[in-house]
This record gives C-alpha cells, structure tokens and sequence, in this order.
C-alpha cells in the first residue's frame, strides 16, 4: 500500500495494537473514526452460526497497516457476500449495503427458468459445496444456497436491506462518505475503504434499445430479467431480442405456449456443448491448465510451456478451428446461427453461452425460430426489421444485455473509464484511489464465484499487509502493459476489454495467489504422478481454492510459498511424462507377454477361452429380471 499520511497515523496506532498493550482508549482509524473496542479479545465472525474460526484474526494489522477499521460493502451478490463473510471472519467492522430486500444479486430473481449453466462444481462457494445432482441447476436453487451461505455466515446480520447507495463522497486520503437512501430518507455514514460489489448483470442496468415507434406498439416490451411469467406468452408472437444466453432461455422457454417464438438476433456467437462430442465435459478444455495454456492470445503472464506451443507455427489456429468444426456439427447449427467470425475472434468478443440441450432440437423442429436481423421499427402490432420484413409480434423480450452505470462513484473516478472500460491495477484497484475497490465488478470470468472469492481474501491480506501493493507508478506501469497487449490482442471487445479475462481466469487466480504466498498449485493430495496428471489435465474448481476463503491455506506447509518460490512446471512436465512413459512402457511389458502367452491362438480360440456363452446366459437371466 503507497505510504503517506494515514500510513503513518496507523502506525502511531501500532503501539497500542500490539499483544499486551491492547485496549488504550482514544484509538482511532485514519481518519479519526473510532475504531473496533480493542479490549474485545477474540474479534472473529460474531454472527457466524459455523464452527470453523480463523486461527489469527487480521483486525490489527489491517488498522496498523492500512488505517482501516470501517469498510462499506455496496451490492449483496455472491460478490458482497463472499466479501462480507472473509470480511466479518477476519473480525473487521463492515456494512454491506443493499437495494433490494434479498441477497444474491442475479440469483434472488430472474427470468422464468433460470438457472446456472455449468455444473454445481463449478458454480459454488470455494467453501460450500453443493451436491452433483444441482448440476444446471434452477436459479431458484441457487439463490436459496447463496443465501443459506449468507446466514451462515452472519452477512445477513451486517446488510442494511432495502438501502441504496447513491453517492461516495471524498477519496482514499481523507475517507470516504456513503449517502444512501432507505425508504424515501436520505441518511450518510463514514467509512475508511469502500468495496463495490455491484455486479455487472444486475436490474439496476439492464439496456431495452431505444426503438423507433415503441411508444405506439399495442403489446408488451420487457428486458428478459423482467420476465417472470411464463403465461404472458400464452397463444402470442413472442420476438426475443439478442443472441447471449439470456435470449437463448427466453426464447426456448416462451416455446413452450407461444404461438411463435422468435429469437432475433444482429449477429451469431460461438455455442459451448456441456460435453464435447457427447463425451468429454466442457470444463477439461475451458479450465484445466492444458486447456488454458491452449487458449489464443497466450496470457500477458504466461509460462514456458504455453510459450512452447504458442510458437509452434499454424498449431492453435489448427486446434481452434477444428474446435469450432467440432461445435457446429455437434450442434447441428443452423445457417443463420452460425457466427462469422472464428471461435477464438468471437470468444474475445466477451460472449460464452452452453446453451440448454433442448435449443437446437428446438429449432430445427421449427418451434423457435431463430433469424438475423434488428427491429427498424416498431408497429401497433408487429415489428419492421432493416430488411423491410414485417413480423407479427406481442410481446418483445429484450434480452439485450446490461449496461452498468454506477452513477453512485465519485466524479475523478467515472471519468477515469475510457471507452474501453476502466483499467485497473489486479482488476481491482485504481493507483490514485487505492481505497475504493472493484470486486467482481471490473472483470469478466466464467465461474463467478471463485473469482470474487479470490478477489476478496487477496484484498483483506493485503490489507493487513501480508502482501503489499506495488508503488503507484508500478501499479500504472502493469496497468499499461496489460493495456497495450489487451489492445492488441483483443480487438473485438469493445466496452469489456479492460475487464476481459474470460477463461484466462486461471492465469488470473495464480497472479492472485502468487502476490500473497499461496501456492497456485493446488491439486493437492495423491502420489506426485496423480498430482502432475490431474495439474494438468483435471480443470480447476472452486474446490481447489477452498482454504483460500477462510484463510487457511496460511497455516498448511505445502500451501505457502515464499515470493519467487512457486514449484515450476518443468517439475510437473517432469512427472508427466514419466507418468505416461511409465504407462506405455507396462503397455509394452503387457502386449509382450500376452502376445507370448497366446499369440499362438486365433480369435475364435480367445473367445472360447472367455467363455462367451456364459456372458451371454447371464446377460439373458438379467434381461429376463
Ligand atoms: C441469469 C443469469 C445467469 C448467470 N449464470 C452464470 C453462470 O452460470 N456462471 C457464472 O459464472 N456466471 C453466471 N452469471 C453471471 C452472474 O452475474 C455472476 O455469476 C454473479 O452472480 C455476479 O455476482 P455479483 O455479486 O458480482 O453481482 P450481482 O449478482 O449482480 O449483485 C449485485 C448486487 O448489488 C446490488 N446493487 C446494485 N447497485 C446498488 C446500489 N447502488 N446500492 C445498493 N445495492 C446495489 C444489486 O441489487 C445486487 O443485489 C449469470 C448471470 C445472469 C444474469
Ligand atoms: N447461466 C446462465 O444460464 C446464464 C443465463 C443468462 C445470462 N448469463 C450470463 O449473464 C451475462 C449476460 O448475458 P445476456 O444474454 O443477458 O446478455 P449478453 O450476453 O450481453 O447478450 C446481449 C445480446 O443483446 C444484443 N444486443 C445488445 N444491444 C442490442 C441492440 N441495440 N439491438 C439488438 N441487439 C442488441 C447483443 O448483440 P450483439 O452481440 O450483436 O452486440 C447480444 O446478443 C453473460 O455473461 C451470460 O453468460 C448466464
């Protein structure tokens, strides 16, 4: 964290704080606010309903090292929540602010059939599991976990619902002055470090276009997070608007009673299966390290071996095509919903749907149609697009997306966005306003959870100062960096592409961990073989990040590493390929001795030898069962 004044008020504070000389009255954060009774002793999560407590709680050191004793939490999606709860475990005294009277952001409400696209194990808190048989599961299911988790935790207990916050006045130096509005009454409350945790999918920006004639249609216009009742399709012509992966639900599920559903959509993105070829889950190419390590551009930050075959000419570009070849036969994509652009040009585009099995049957059965186009205009009772074509329409879903405002930022802070988004130091942190955090709100990754998760425990370390924030001019100088090559690499990704990461969320997580000493390998258990083969191959889950959120990978030898001490991959490639020349090496030993021993024989003389016919009797006795 930069030195300056609060750094040195802190640190007049370090007397008092340490063991022993606890509890002198009149201490105060930087910015002169009281701060937590330092006679209170054990200041872990005083609202948690769970067992687990963190060994060495970081109230102190957060203070002594940062000046901070009040921190303000605005949104209460997974992002607030994960934050609020390693907040409330390391005993630090924090708000969380919400505009709605539930927790779980997008998961407390959202279109009619909702739900997550990706299996349970990928879409849970580090630290929660939820059970295999919520793969996909309902949005409704979800929102109940997230907000189980919540309760859990306490966050429930420190949420001032029902709160808007509309305004963060002062800076980083002098603390920052939240007003908010609850009920019709405007009230404010001082706070040392703010964390925005407001999402990027949320209500509060969802964008309808601006459609000519719009005032005189007869039927309904909704945006697609609207739309909660499934009966307002009944017998009508239903048009959803958009090709991401809100379209495509609303345009399945309105099939069901509509008398036409049509998804239209300016232009067709790249479709993930669930499993590749019906075999292999999606998650083994988008999250493991093979599979990240393959991903086009390689990472800013990337290792020897993703260098090894980012150099071999023509190889990838192969690999992608061949991938996107993959996809739309698997899919059996229909003309008009075959993107133009390649897999890897539309992937930095920011779009990332797997969309439900039942889609493309859908389609072709004719029950949804799916057409390019845009509305020119809009009629009493239809809808013009550019090409002159009119449609008969009801009901018009947008499923155009959300465009965040957050009118609530200090001034110097929105105009800091450029127009292709905001830069920021770890996706997270500003140079001039190291106080005001981004989490989850500034980076686009596709398990949600992990990444603020990370994001968070990261921030609270650094807080207590276990890892430092590089200098501001070295905070700018990364932020350039990762913008020139961004800028280069990424030339569709408009708006997003400050935020963009996508499925180099890995390559993110372990810059993360890295900064503070948690060692980014983390298939732990098992023979060094095992561990090799599944730190390539297995994807990484929120599982792997587990002692992560509750701070306990500090305490456990083969999670912490020393700066410059991460194991390299030579060790892993090393075991790798012992691994699998040990493998052909017993298949050799194998084929020799089965061949010695009954390479004589012919086919028919094996099968005897198996014993077909009582294969076959106790195939017959089950059938007959
Ligand atoms: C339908 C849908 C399905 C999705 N499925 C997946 C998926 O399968 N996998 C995946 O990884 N991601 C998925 N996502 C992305 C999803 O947005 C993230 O996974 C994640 O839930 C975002 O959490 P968050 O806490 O950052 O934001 P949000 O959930 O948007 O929460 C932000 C909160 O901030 C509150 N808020 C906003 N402004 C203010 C204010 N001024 N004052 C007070 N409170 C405020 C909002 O009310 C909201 O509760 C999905 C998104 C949608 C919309
Ligand atoms: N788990 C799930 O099941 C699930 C469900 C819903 C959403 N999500 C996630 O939530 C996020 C948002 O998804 P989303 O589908 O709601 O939004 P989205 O991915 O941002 O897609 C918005 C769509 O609207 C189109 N659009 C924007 N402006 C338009 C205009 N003026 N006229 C016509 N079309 C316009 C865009 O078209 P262009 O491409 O042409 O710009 C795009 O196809 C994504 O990350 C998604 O993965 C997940």
């Amino acid at each position: 964290m930069a030195e300056g004044k609060r750094g040195v008020r802190a640190s007049s504070y370090a007397s008092e704080g340490v063991p022993g000389t606890r509890g002198k009255k009149g201490s105060e954060s930087a910015s002169g606010r009281p701060v937590y009774d330092t006679k209170v002793e054990k200041k872990a999560n005083k609202f948690t309903t769970h067992y687990y407590q963190v060994k060495e709680v970081l109230t102190d050191k957060v203070l002594l090292e940062s000046g901070v004793s009040r921190v303000a939490i605005i949104g209460g999606g997974v992002a607030g929540i994960v934050t609020a709860r390693i907040f409330l475990d390391e005993g630090i005294d924090v708000t969380l602010y919400e505009t709605t009277d539930k927790l779980a952001g997008v998961w407390a409400e959202n279109y009619v059939g909702f739900g997550i696209q990706v299996p349970a194990n990928l879409y849970e808190f580090p630290d929660e599991p939820l059970p295999s048989t919520w793969d996909f599961g309902a949005g409704i299911m979800i929102g109940n976990y997230v907000q189980q988790y919540a309760q859990k935790h306490g966050v429930d207990e420190i949420t001032q619902f029902n709160t808007t916050v509309q305004e963060i006045q002062g800076d980083s130096d002098s603390g920052y002055k939240l007003v908010f509005e609850k009920a019709g009454k405007k009230s404010t409350a001082d706070f040392d470090l703010v964390i925005v945790a407001t999402g990027v999918y949320g209500k509060q920006d969802k964008f309808i276009p601006d459609w000519k004639g719009k005032e005189n249609f007869q039927g309904e216009i909704i945006h697609c997070a609207d739309f909660f009742d499934l009966d307002k399709t009944a017998g009508k012509d239903v048009v959803t608007i958009g090709f991401g992966k809100s379209a495509f639900d609303c345009a399945q599920i309105s099939a069901q009673q509509a008398k036409t559903s049509t998804m239209l959509f300016r232009e067709a993105h790249w479709c993930v299966p669930r499993k590749i070829l019906g075999l292999v889950p999606f998650e083994y190419a988008t999250f493991s390290r093979f599979g990240v390590a393959c991903l086009q551009p390689a990472y800013i930050a990337s290792g020897p071996f993703e260098k090894l075959i980012h150099g071999i000419p023509g190889f990838l570009s192969g690999f992608w095509w061949l991938v996107g070849q993959i996809f739309k036969n698997q899919f059996g994509i229909p003309k008009e919903c075959l993107p133009t652009k390649g897999f890897i040009a539309d992937f930095w585009g920011g779009h990332g749907i797997i969309p439900h099995p039942g889609f493309f049957p859908l389609v072709r059965s004719g029950k949804v149609k799916t057409q390019i186009g845009a509305i020119e205009e809009i009629k009493p009772k239809s809808v013009i697009l550019g090409s002159g074509e009119e449609k008969p329409c009801d009901l018009i879903i947008a499923a155009t997306g959300y465009r965040p405002t957050r009118t609530f930022l200090p001034k110097a802070v929105k105009e800091l966005k450029e127009k292709d988004g905001l830069w920021l130091y770890r996706q997270m942190i500003h140079p001039d306003h190291p106080k005001l955090i981004f989490l989850n709100s500034e980076v686009t990754t596709f398990t949600n959870i992990t990444t603020p998760s990370i994001q968070a425990r990261w921030l609270v370390e650094m807080l207590a100062g276990n890892h430092k924030l590089p200098s501001t001019e070295d905070m700018r100088a990364s932020i350039k960096e990762t913008q020139a090559w961004k800028r280069e690499v990424m030339p569709n990704a408009g708006a997003s592409r400050a935020s963009m990461i996508q499925t180099h969320q890995l390559h993110y997580y372990d810059q993360l961990l890295k900064d503070m000493g948690a060692n980014i390998r983390r298939k732990i258990g098992g023979n060094p073989v095992v561990r090799a083969v599944k730190e390539i191959l297995d994807p990484y889950r929120p599982g792997d990040f587990g002692t992560i959120v509750t701070g306990e990978f500090k305490y456990r030898p083969n999670e912490v590493v020393k700066a410059g001490g991460q194991s390299s991959f030579w060790k892993e490639g090393f075991y790798f390929v012992s691994g699998v020349a040990f493998l052909v090496w017993m298949g050799g030993v194998f084929k020799t001795g089965f061949k010695s021993q009954y390479g004589h024989l012919k086919t028919d003389d094996l099968l005897k030898m198996a014993d077909v016919s009582k294969i076959v009797d106790t195939l017959k006795s089950l059938k007959s069962h």
